[in-house]
């Protein structure tokens, strides 16, 4: 799996190929100026926090993250796909995230701690497949009216750019959020809700 998107409207989108090492514990070497430090393959195994270096991550752009042997997406996203959040809300199934999972602090109409800022678990909550980056808002042949996303081709299912599910599709909630916070403004540490340092 490979592929980045940078959505400005209708700007092209900045690319960057990227590539996945499968398996529990595996590490998605995103772009590469991402740096990850990643702890042991058994102490990621066991659910041990990673942190991403998202500097230089471009509005637009998506990296891909593993956690927990899951990729992780991590957007900046553009004014543009915050506006569109709103416009698709009476099209989706859970525009509230009420039957969602997502940390409290996620749980608001970007579903994220920073507006732009987006972290989601990319697994479709319907089977487990990973839905296909869609950023730009243009007509697609699965949604004649979207406004950006994802799009799991298993089984049709659309999501918005907060991963919120749309209605009459067979995954039945929201793509999830996991725990995270920001050690700085170009640091994330995705795993936990709060520094424990900071304690
Ligand atoms: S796994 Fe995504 S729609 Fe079925």
């Amino acid at each position: 799996m490979a592929e980045q998107g940078v959505n400005h409207g209708r700007r092209r989108f900045l690319t960057a190929t990227t590539a996945v090492v499968g398996g529990v514990g595996g590490v998605f070497a995103a772009v590469p100026f991402i740096k990850a430090w990643q702890p042991s393959a058994r102490a990621q195994s066991a659910g041990a926090p990673v942190v991403v270096d998202i500097g230089k991550l471009e509005i637009g752009q998506r990296v891909i993250q593993q956690w927990r042997g899951q990729p992780v997406w991590i957007m900046r996203r553009t004014p543009e796909t915050l506006a569109a959040l709103g416009e698709v809300e009476g099209r989706l199934r859970d525009p509230a995230s009420n039957e969602s999972e997502q940390p409290e602090y996620a749980k608001n109409p970007t579903r994220s701690r920073k507006p732009d800022i987006a972290v989601i678990v990319g697994i479709c909550t319907h089977l487990g497949c990973s839905p296909t980056f869609f950023p730009e808002m243009l007509p697609q042949p699965f949604d004649s009216e979207w406004k950006g996303g994802f799009y799991c081709p298993c089984h049709n299912s659309r999501f918005d750019m907060a991963g919120r599910v749309y209605q009459g599709v067979p995954a039945p909630t929201n793509l999830r959020v996991p725990p995270y916070f920001f050690i700085d403004d170009n640091t994330i540490m995705i795993g936990l809700d709060t520094d424990p340092k900071a304690a």
